[in-house]
């Protein structure tokens, strides 16, 4: 439901609201130095330990661990859904929530739209005067008629060419920042994002324009390259093609995501108007909400790989809320090493189709992974098969598909039905025993004993940059570029988006994340103690942190090269970045 306020309004209300004045109507509120201080209203206590900072935009209550921003209090005390807690924000500070019929954008957003279609026009042209930009696309097999079908363009190569073009003004500067067209140096210069790449607009439900991925025409990195997260684009959300999928196809009578653009565009060249990519994120629950708006039949079909697999998981635990009678959902396994692009060039649309056709049920998906992690044959094996299945089976809505599964989970196991439905709704009932402490302990106790490990360095740059949004306005994401751990997506957008952003309030950010699988989590970082010294420099710790991670990026990358150098599969490339990488000093320093 909540797709149907704009963000652009949500984000404004969360910016604007005085927290300070809303939780004070409902709670006696005192002045304590920069913060306010309360008795908390989510537990009892003598003595107050609810804490308000009117500059974040949030509270946090030392006791008992609960946080959150305006909306978020409004939504834990007041009961209310999200929905109903933007509406009495709305209300309170008079303002009318937009509906989505009739709904009449701000006019800032217009003009973001304006930039990004202009840039789209100019793009494209780009591609006509780019004789190597064609042929790139034509030695991928695709026409004009489909490059066309998608307005695909290209970047040139030079670290201007927008900028020049559109950036005639200060505002026309800044609305190029915040669609995330050009990057702002620390000396206050710009230059382009996106540059010798090819273009792929990414589309709203409208058509519009609201943010592109670019793929380098050789072999650099990264392979491809997205806008970053910007008010009118939201990873987590949109999905690549569906706005060409519902032109070109009268009904929708099913759809397939796949992983990358190349394979949505890949396929329409082959007549296949049905497919779908995410943006390098997994399937959210958004997405599938959106999915199945538009029809009943959804297919996955990912690379033929480890990864693929791992990304078909993913989609499958975020589907099961969705399961419904009357909806299909399937999972395509292609031949390792193919994804559904090169499968339909080498062996065309029928065999595509019928790869569609013949898609695991998600049934038969959850299964069969469960079983590959146990010894199938063992009696322990089959009941932690049992207990693997346990808290998957709690998120299917009850009915006769859950049922089924039961059945099919059952007959896997080798147990009677009933005997597994005892197993597995026991082990979901009232917690008993050492867990139900664990849960009864205060949240913070609860939080250390998860975290128990020394935070990592994503953890502190997360906090930091979530705590002291101004802090991140002068990172490099680049410096993140190939450095794979865990959160360092996240990272990567949230610097993004208050370097494109400058004035963006904590608040805000979490807002904006809050239904992001990984960035939900984002409110226990800033409910962090962190120090309140003079000394204390966000910034500069940031920036450490960074460069810290840059380092690790470079050791990680540097030990894949010398794995390869090993196995004797280092390609020229290869070695001549392994030598200049090995040169540079290993300590310290931003790269
Ligand atoms: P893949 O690496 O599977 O690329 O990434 P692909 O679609 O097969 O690309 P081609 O065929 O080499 O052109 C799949 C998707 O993951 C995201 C993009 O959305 C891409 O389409 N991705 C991948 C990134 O965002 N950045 C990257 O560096 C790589
Ligand atoms: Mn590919």
């Amino acid at each position: 439901m909540t797709g149907r306020i704009p963000q652009h309004f949500i984000d404004d209300l969360v910016a604007r609201a005085d927290i300070v004045e809303v939780l004070g109507r409902r709670i006696q509120l005192r002045k304590a130095g920069r913060e306010f201080k309360a008795l908390c209203p989510f537990h009892d206590e003598k003595t107050p330990s609810f804490t308000v900072s009117p500059g974040k935009g949030f509270y946090h209550c030392f006791g008992c661990g609960a946080h959150g921003t305006t909306l978020g209090f409004l939504m834990d005390y007041d009961h209310m859904s999200f929905v109903e807690a933007v509406e009495a924000l709305a209300q309170m500070m008079g303002l009318e929530v937009p509906q989505e019929e009739g709904q009449r954008p701000a006019r800032r957003y217009d003009e973001l739209f304006e930039m990004l279609d202009k840039a789209e026009r100019w793009f494209q042209a780009r591609l006509k005067d780019d004789e190597r930009a064609v042929e790139y696309l034509k030695s991928r097999g695709i026409d004009g008629a489909t490059a066309r079908r998608f307005g695909i363009g290209y970047a040139p190569d030079g670290w201007s060419g927008i900028l020049d073009r559109f950036g005639t003004s200060n505002e026309q500067i800044e609305r190029l920042l915040a669609t995330g067209l050009i990057i702002r140096k620390d000396n206050g210069q710009h230059y382009d994002r996106f540059r010798d790449r090819i273009m792929f607009p990414i589309r709203d439900s409208r058509g519009r324009c609201i943010g592109f991925g670019g793929r380098v025409l050789g072999g650099g990195e990264p392979k491809y390259l997205n806008s970053p997260e910007t008010v009118l684009f939201h990873k987590g959300r949109e999905l690549y093609g569906l706005y060409e999928a519902r032109q070109a196809l009268r009904s929708i009578e099913r759809l397939v995501v796949v992983e990358g653009y190349m394979d949505v565009v890949g396929l329409a060249r082959h007549g296949i108007d049905y497919a779908v990519a995410t943006l390098g994120t997994a399937t959210t629950e958004d997405h599938l909400n959106r999915l199945f708006r538009l029809t009943e039949n959804v297919f996955f079909c990912f690379d033929g790989d480890r990864a693929g697999r791992a990304a078909a998981w993913r989609a499958l635990e975020n589907a099961l809320p969705m399961i419904r009678e009357g909806r299909q959902i399937r999972f395509v396994f292609l031949p390792e090493k193919q994804d559904p692009d090169s499968f339909v060039r080498e062996r065309g649309a029928p065999e595509f189709e019928a790869a569609v056709e013949g898609g695991m049920p998600l049934s038969d998906f959850l299964i069969e992974e469960l079983a590959s992690r146990v010894d199938h044959d063992s009696v322990d094996g089959r009941a932690r098969l049992a207990e693997l299945a346990r808290p998957l089976v709690a998120r299917i809505p009850p009915g006769v598909y859950r049922e089924l599964l039961m059945q099919k989970l059952a007959e896997a196991i080798g147990l009677s039905a009933p005997k597994l439905a005892a197993l597995l709704s026991d082990a979901t009932a009232a917690p008993k025993g050492p867990a139900a402490a664990g849960r009864a302990a205060s949240r913070p106790a609860r939080a250390r004993a998860i975290h128990g490990r020394k935070p990592s360095v994503v953890r502190r740059a997360l906090t930091l940059i979530m705590n002291f949004p101004k802090a991140g306005a002068d990172l490099h994401v680049e410096d993140l570029a190939g450095v794979d751990r865990p959160g360092v997506d996240l990272l990567r957008d949230i610097i993004e988006t208050v370097r494109a952003e400058p004035n963006i309030t904590t608040a805000v950010l979490l807002e904006r994340w809050r239904k992001d699988p990984q960035g939900r989590h984002l409110g226990k970082l800033v409910a962090a103690e962190l120090p309140d010294d003079e000394e204390f420099d966000p910034a500069a710790e940031l920036a450490q942190c960074i460069s810290q991670l840059a380092q690790a990026g470079l050791h990680d990358r540097i030990e894949i090269l010398i794995e390869k150098e090993r196995l004797g599969s280092l390609s020229a490339d290869e070695k001549a970045e392994l030598r200049n990488l090995s040169r540079r000093p290993a300590g310290g320093g931003i790269l």
